[in-house]
């Protein structure tokens, strides 16, 4: 493989356009506003605050407040010293900056129920707790506000449609009501896993100090690092004549990116591959907010802090890719262009990439802008590879190193080796249980993984029996089902779920949370309900049709009909094990059988 890709006169060009800036070097180390923020506590001043968090309300923290309570308390969100007071919000909003006029793009804030919120007023403290109640922070609290939701998403985000993962969160997720005020922080969120890639921006100071390093370029990521991404660190290292700092964002990301486990285990299998010495590697516990321009800024931000005097900004940076209709939420290079545009005032200098791209005659990888007209180029994208790896096809060994593939393959095998949860949903009598537990038979005989069946009945003994018939125990009831069913899945396991499921909204839901394991396959058994009615085996409809049983669903209660099912089978004219083995066709096409 040829590393030299571009000419020494080309390199010579780009490095004097980039270091045009009348900054000094060693002005790159300092931090964002001067000062690299530390809101930890010494031990004396913890021990009085465990005093008075008695007395205190407390607010448990969910996954991305903690991972934005992180960054503020090492100070990688320096200047900040706490959550967004509300006129800092209001300016991050309408200018892009802090009151004392700093370049901010998105804002940090804490959100809360409008039901905590009524019993908080401004003046006072509050104990921030993890999900397990472990105090870690206390926050003196300067406003509570109504979120302005279609503001800031069209501030933040430019959009108000909830595919946006940004814009899901902001309406479908969050708060109503944001907290803003300083800090002290008596411990930062418990990890348990990668501790030696969790370094905090002061430490990672030291490091540079004691490895002599005078110039870092930063690369942030949520996608495993492929060749082209290869490539371009080492491209830019040798264009900004700087080592790595390889900043892979693992606190919140897409749901179906790569779990974070498996890519931080990539990411250490890829950097065998970089000359030694010549990079770090620290993982980024970051909530993002995939806001495109406004995401980029924050990660200079970030890599500034991390005291990096240069940082990478390719192409769709920060950007949560296509929406419903298949356009892009922002144009590949808006977020590279407006990163740019602010990076000097950030004090970072920027080392702006086109896609790259493989040239299969030179066996060389280019950014697309220095490929000669009329070159051959291919080109496979990070989505691209993710289908592939979860489908179980080939990914060529340009395209990714074969021993990150095998990793990611560890962790994502082909849907032969996947778990699977088959979902019946359907009318009372609709012929759910029968099809399941013929299914089980086959998968038992199959013999290749364990199998579990979950029936309706089944459940509501031994998982749901203080539970009634109400929309909302039908919804925690069918909740508890998918919850179990995902275990099962996420442990390469198959569930067969038959309860009646009537919402398509839990359905949903309990869709992508099994996805993010292994297969789902939703089958409607549509069988009518004149049919469930005149086979009646439990005599339920009959109750029902005379007022012994209230809320039946079908009779009255509601049943909506799921809207993309992967299979519909209407029973009535069909027998049980024909029914079943359009559920093993499918499966078989699916490759998961
Ligand atoms: S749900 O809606 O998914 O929580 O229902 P599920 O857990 O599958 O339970 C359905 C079985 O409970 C019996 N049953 C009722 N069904 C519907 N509505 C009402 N009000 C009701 N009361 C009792 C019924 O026998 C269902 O069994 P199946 O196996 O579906 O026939």
């Amino acid at each position: 493989m040829a590393i030299e890709i571009l000419s020494t006169k080309r390199l010579e060009q780009m490095r004097k356009s980039r270091e045009g800036t009348p900054m000094e070097a060693e002005k790159w180390f300092e931090p964002y506003g001067g000062e690299l923020v530390n809101l930890l506590v010494n031990e004396e001043r913890a021990s009085v605050l465990r005093e008075i968090a008695q007395s205190l309300p407390d607010i448990i923290l969910n996954d991305r407040q903690l991972c934005d309570l992180e960054l503020l308390g090492t100070g990688a969100f320096s200047p900040l010293k706490g959550f967004l007071n509300k006129a800092d919000y209001e300016a991050v909003l309408d200018r892009m900056r802090l009151q004392n006029d700093m370049i901010w793009p998105i804002p940090i804030c804490l959100d809360i129920s409008e039901t905590q919120a009524r019993n908080l007023e401004a003046g006072q403290s509050i104990c921030l707790r993890d999900p397990e109640g472990f105090l870690l922070a206390v926050l003196h609290l300067e406003d509570i506000w109504a979120v302005e939701r279609e503001k800031e998403a069209m501030q933040i985000y430019r959009t108000l449609d909830r595919s946006h993962p940004g814009v899901h969160y902001l309406f479908d997720r969050g708060g109503d009501c944001y907290l803003g005020g300083k800090l002290e922080v008596l411990s930062l969120p418990l990890h348990f896993d990668f501790k030696q890639q969790r370094i905090t921006p002061l430490e990672i100071r030291r490091l540079y100090a004691k490895l002599g390093w005078h110039k870092v370029v930063g690369f942030q990521t949520r996608n495993p690092i492929h060749r082209p991404q290869f490539e371009m660190t080492l491209l830019a290292m040798r264009e900004a004549k700087a080592n790595l700092l390889l900043l892979p964002i693992i606190g919140m990301t897409k749901p179906d990116d790569f779990d974070y486990y498996t890519r931080a285990r990539s990411y250490r299998t890829v950097c065998n591959h970089y000359p030694p010495d010549s990079y770090i590697l620290n993982l980024l516990p970051l909530a993002t907010r995939m806001a495109g321009p406004r995401e980029a800024i924050l990660h200079t931000i970030i890599a500034r802090n991390f005291g990096c005097t240069h940082f990478i900004l390719g192409r769709d940076h920060g950007s949560p890719g296509l929406d419903d209709k298949n356009e892009p939420f922002y144009t590949h290079d808006e977020a590279r262009k407006t990163a740019q545009d602010y990076s000097s005032d950030i004090g970072i200098v920027p080392v702006p990439f086109e896609e790259i791209a493989y040239l299969p005659f030179e066996d060389e990888y280019r950014p697309v802008d220095q490929v000669p007209d009329g070159t051959q180029t291919i080109a496979l994208t990070g989505t691209d590879i993710r289908e592939r790896v979860r489908s179980g096809r080939n990914v060529p060994e340009w395209a990714t190193f074969p021993d990150v593939l095998e990793e990611l393959r560890r962790s994502y095998p082909p849907p032969r080796k996947q778990g699977f949860t088959v979902f019946l949903t359907g009318l009372s009598g609709a012929g759910k249980s029968t099809i399941a537990r013929i299914l089980y038979s086959k998968f038992l005989e199959i013999g290749d993984r364990p199998v579990t069946l979950l029936d309706g009945d089944i459940v509501r003994q031994n998982l749901s029996s203080e539970l009634g018939f109400s929309k909302e125990h039908r919804d925690i009831n069918v909740r508890r089902i998918g919850f179990v069913a995902s275990e099962i899945t996420k442990n390469r396991g198959i569930a067969i779920c038959a309860p009646i499921a009537p919402y398509e909204a839990t359905r949903e839901q309990i869709r992508s949370l099994i996805e993010t394991y292994g297969g789902f396959v939703e089958v409607h058994v549509a069988t009518p309900i004149e049919e469930c009615e005149r086979r009646d085996r439990k005599g339920m409809y009959a109750k029902a049709r005379a007022g012994l049983i209230k809320g039946f669903t079908g009779v009255d209660d509601p049943y909506e009909t799921p809207e993309n099912p992967e299979l519909r089978i209407d029973t009535t004219a069909l027998r049980p094990d024909e029914a079943a083995r359009e559920v093993l066709l499918l499966l078989g096409q699916k490759g998961y059988i």
